[in-house]
């Protein structure tokens, strides 16, 4: 593949807009890694390492890790071979800071960010998915209470994995982690708008199916154009 035929993607949305959601049906689809750090983060907090301990604080408190951390762990990811031709970023950047930092390595490797989907999802409706999330255990897939149920309660409907809720999903740590979004990551819409790669996905009502169907026809367009 050449680089100009490279997907290099970030998925971009507030807290509960479906990047989790979406980013598993898009691996399967453009054969993309997935590469989350809120997900890397809790595998850090689970093995109990130093940096899982001090991110574990501020992920309960709807903070933002700091971008020293966070930028070495997506710069290692990257290194990865699976990362060569094409990755899915879920959840990173998330301020300018790293934004530029992966602008940086990107450049150093002849690379740029390709798309940036923005979903978006008006605050009334990411409260209501996050307070319903329930996450496998042992896969990570995300279901919800109402939109999509489990077939057995409890059981993921992908693996039979226990279901969960997360730490950071109560009313208070949502609130906060909204408001993050609103001041430090928004502002990342300007800049991926003002470098033309912005295409935004407004997915208010619509089911996880319909979401991915616009995404498929953005990424199969960026392909062929
Ligand atoms: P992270 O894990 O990235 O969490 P987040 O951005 O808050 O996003 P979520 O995972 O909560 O939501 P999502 O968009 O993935 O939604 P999902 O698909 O699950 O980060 C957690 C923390 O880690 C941060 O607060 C921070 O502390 C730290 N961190 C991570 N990255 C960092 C970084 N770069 N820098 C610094 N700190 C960082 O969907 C939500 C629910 O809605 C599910 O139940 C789902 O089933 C349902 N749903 C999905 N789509 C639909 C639909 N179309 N209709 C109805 N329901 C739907
Ligand atoms: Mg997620």
């Amino acid at each position: 593949m050449t680089r100009s035929q490279q997907r290099n993607v970030i998925l971009l949305g507030a807290p509960g807009a479906g990047k989790g959601t979406q980013a598993e049906r898009m691996r399967d689809r453009f054969s993309l890694p997935h590469i989350s750090t809120g997900d890397m983060l809790r595998a850090a907090v689970a093995r109990g390492t130093e940096m899982g301990l001090a991110a574990k604080k501020l992920m309960d408190a709807g903070a933002l890790v700091s971008d020293d951390v966070v930028v070495g762990i997506v710069r290692d990811r990257l290194a990865e071979a699976d990362a060569a031709e094409g990755f899915l970023l879920d959840g990173f950047p998330r301020t300018l800071d790293q934004a530029e930092s992966l602008d940086e390595t990107l450049a150093a490797a002849g690379r740029a960010v390709t798309d940036v989907i923005l979903l978006d999802v008006p605050e009334g409706e990411l409260v209501d998915r996050l307070a319903g999330r329930r996450l496998c255990r042992s896969c990570g897939k995300p279901h919800h209470v109402t939109y999509s149920p489990p077939a057995v309660d409890g059981q993921c409907d992908d693996c039979a994995g226990e279901l969960y809720q997360r730490d950071d999903d109560n009313e208070a740590t949502v609130s906060n982690r909204l408001d993050v979004y609103r001041r430090q990551t928004e502002p990342l819409v300007d800049y991926y708008a003002d470098r033309g790669v912005l295409r935004r996905v407004e997915s208010s009502g619509l089911t996880p199916d319909e979401v991915f169907a616009a995404i498929e026809k953005i990424l199969d367009r960026q392909a062929s154009a």
